[in-house]
């Protein structure tokens, strides 16, 4: 495979604010020749995460953040090109860390952890390995059933509900029964939310009354608040939990870019309710919990065979638009999972010739 040449986003500059252009630099590079003990994995979709943002930042995290220099982190699904592994044969279709880079060297001292192998042949469009039935879908799948604990006649509230991870939160606490209240912005996306995904009522957190939308959504107070976003949406949430309520702390989208530069996070102010109302909050990350992923990829992939989890991607074509993607995770232009299409498979797997439109 001699020539090669990879692209990759290298980190240049900690971002301030939004992700501005310098940020990241797009470089072309040589590919060196394989070792033994190397795969060379062609990135096919990777995956766009709030996370990225967090890992570009230096505030204390769960992983170290990206050195400046190197090549951004990134989850993905790509194809193995080129192999002297026996674990990896040419053809195969993987999950794991490529990087935001068209080519990734699988080697076990560069690799961060090993690739996955996806099952063979697959049983769900490609794009769905890195939503649904990846680590966005088992996210959701482990707050609804370890941390919010939800049951029959729960209220359930669910911010960034239209979103990959709160879209599989809120129709799994739909099958254990509860009421499944959404938040979401836009009357377009609110809908979406209610018809295609079957929450209960979803509530348009850019309409001027949207407290008032949430205070008639749930009469009956909340039960448990899969909190995807945190801010002044949390606060409301909290001053309306009921005694004993579940607070499932899964992500704080609105605080991610106030990371950095002169933005200045003020903190939760109700966070006393806690106490009024004898309620637990549990932070928690999906990849502590990899003991649970085959339970939860079983009961997400029944449901999706059953016709019983709808899920959507939104999918922008062409690596080099990642950085500018990156934005739509935070004004919230676009529905279900953001993937960027890098390339296409070389033998197309039959069940990924169903995945959705461009945008
Ligand atoms: N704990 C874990 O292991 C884990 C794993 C994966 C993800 N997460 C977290 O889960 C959350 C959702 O992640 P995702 O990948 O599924 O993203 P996503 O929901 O698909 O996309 C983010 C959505 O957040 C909403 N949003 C963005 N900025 C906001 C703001 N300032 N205020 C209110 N809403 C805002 C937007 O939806 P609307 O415009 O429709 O409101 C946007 O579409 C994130 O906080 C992420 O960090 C945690």
């Amino acid at each position: 495979m001699g020539n090669l040449v990879n692209r990759a986003f290298r980190l240049r500059r900690r971002p301030e604010g939004d992700l501005r252009p310098g940020d990241l630099e797009l470089v072309s590079e040589p590919v060196p020749e394989l070792r033994d003990g190397q795969a060379l994995v062609r990135t096919l979709l990777l995956s766009l995460d709030p996370t990225n943002r967090i890992w570009m930042s230096d505030m204390r995290g769960y992983m170290p953040a990206v050195p400046l220099g190197e090549v951004m982190r990134g989850l993905g699904i790509g194809q193995v090109v080129d192999s002297r592994r026996e674990d990896l044969p040419k053809g195969t279709l993987v999950m794991g860390w490529t990087g935001w880079q068209e080519l990734c060297l699988a080697d076990d001292a560069l690799l961060e952890s090993p690739f996955t192998p996806l099952p063979d042949p697959l049983p769900a469009p490609l794009p769905a390995f890195v939503g649904a039935l990846g680590h966005t879908g088992i996210t959701g799948w482990l707050g609804v059933e370890l941390f919010g604990r939800v049951g029959a006649g729960d209220t359930v509230v669910v911010s960034a509900a239209g979103g990959a991870v709160g879209s599989v939160a809120g129709q799994v606490a739909k099958t254990r029964g509860a009421r499944v209240v959404g938040v979401a912005g836009g009357a377009d996306k609110c809908r979406h939310v209610v018809e295609d995904l079957g929450f209960d009522a979803c509530v348009d957190r850019l309409a001027s009354d949207w407290r008032d939308q949430l205070d008639a959504a749930t009469p009956d107070g909340i039960d448990v608040d899969f909190e995807n976003v945190g801010g002044e949406i949390m606060d409301h949430v909290l001053m309306r939990l009921n005694v004993g309520a579940r607070i499932v702390l899964c992500g704080m989208i609105s605080q991610y870019n106030a990371m950095g530069g002169d933005r200045e996070w003020l903190g939760q102010q109700a966070i006393g309710q806690l106490i009024m109302q004898r309620a637990t909050m549990s932070g928690f990350l999906v990849l502590d919990h990899a003991d649970r992923f085959e339970e939860a990829i079983a009961e997400l992939a029944g449901l999706l065979a059953e016709g019983r989890l709808h899920y959507d991607e939104t999918i922008v074509d062409g690596f080099e638009r990642a950085p500018d993607a990156l934005a739509r995770l935070f004004d919230g232009d676009k529905v279900g999972k953001l993937v960027v299409r890098v390339a296409d498979p070389v033998t197309p797997p039959a069940a990924a010739a169903a995945g959705a439109a461009p945008a």
